[in-house]
């Protein structure tokens, strides 16, 4: 009988993880999945990585471990660093050291936002903030270490798990007459559940063109756009208004424009890739379904 393939997943109790796993329950028998949350594995900890690695007889890691708070990293950017990029370096070696893959998930925000037309994965990075500073650090880890690597930057990652926009902006929906959001940073939802199929299609088939991908739902949207559609789709009234960036301060400045060219993935996985807005669909489903 053929050994089944062997999948670590760091980050295990986070958005995407959790989303990956509640994928793979239906999905290919011939892979095992291992979970690590970041209590059975801290990725900062270059001993324990390896001795993970060297039990373990993995074919392959998905890295969805990250530190994901883009307005804390600003005061605390050597936690930023640490996990984002020493993290990334001690898996990128510990892969290499056990000729294991590594699918390691990045972001939109290593880009400034200054291109008006999408994102290419050999445009030039230039983040604006420490969090896309350190995500950017780690991708550089990734290659300067290993060969064999997908890194697959994503963006406004959202799902029934988890904290992420939609959740937030169906809580304050129900729980607000009124509701503010900035109409002038521009990008696209991406739905955790098709980005876990993107991972699983990677695994399953063996994909072995490695490298820099880019990978987001279709279409453009506002954040003010994709909450108008979180209340449209799930049916609630609220005086929703859009204000611009500078009405709304953060610590961190965010891209203005941060939409991705999904070219390279489609042609590789030999796939089409949802319309943002049928995938919030499906996932206002999928929360409805598990909520009951
Ligand atoms: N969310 C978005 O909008 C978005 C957009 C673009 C790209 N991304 C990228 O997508 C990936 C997944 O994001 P997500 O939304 O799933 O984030 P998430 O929900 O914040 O999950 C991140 C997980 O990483 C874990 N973690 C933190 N430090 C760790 C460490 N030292 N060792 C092991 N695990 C550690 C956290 O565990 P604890 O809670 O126990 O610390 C958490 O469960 C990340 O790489 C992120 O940068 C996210």
């Amino acid at each position: 009988m053929q050994r089944k393939k062997r999948v670590l997943v760091t980050g295990g109790a986070g958005q995407l993880a959790t989303t990956l796993q509640r994928t793979v329950q239906s999905i290919d028998e011939s892979i095992e999945f291992e979970f690590a949350n970041s209590k059975d594995l801290d990725i900062t900890n270059p001993e324990a990585v390896t001795d993970f690695f060297n039990k373990g007889n993995f074919d392959y890691c998905v890295n969805c471990a990250a530190y994901t708070q883009v307005d804390k990293a600003e005061e605390d950017s050597e936690t930023a660093l640490l996990i984002n990029q020493q993290g990334a370096k001690n898996l990128a070696k510990a892969c290499h050291g056990s000729n294991a893959k590594l699918i390691h998930i990045s972001t939109d925000f290593v880009f400034d936002g200054t291109q008006s037309s999408p994102y290419k994965e050999t445009d030039r990075p230039s983040p604006l903030g420490i969090y896309g500073h350190s995500k950017f650090k780690g991708e550089q880890e990734v290659v300067r270490n290993m060969d064999q690597y997908f890194i697959i930057r994503t963006s406004w990652l959202y799902s029934a798990y988890g904290h992420n926009f939609f959740k937030s902006m169906l809580k304050y929906g129900r729980e607000r007459d009124q509701l503010s959001v900035v109409f002038d940073q521009v990008g696209t939802p991406t739905s955790a559940h098709n980005l876990s199929e993107v991972i699983l299609k990677i695994i399953s088939e063996e994909i072995d063109n490695y490298g820099i991908y880019h990978f987001s739902n279709e279409g453009v949207a506002s954040w003010y756009d994709f909450a108008a559609a979180i209340f449209d789709i799930n049916h609630i009234e609220v005086d929703l208004k859009p204000i611009r960036s500078k009405e709304y301060p953060t610590p961190a400045e965010r891209p203005a424009y941060s939409v991705m060219d999904k070219e390279k993935i489609k042609k590789v996985l030999k796939m089409d890739i949802p319309h943002w807005r049928e995938s919030l669909l499906a996932v206002s489903e999928i929360l409805r379904k598990e909520s009951v």
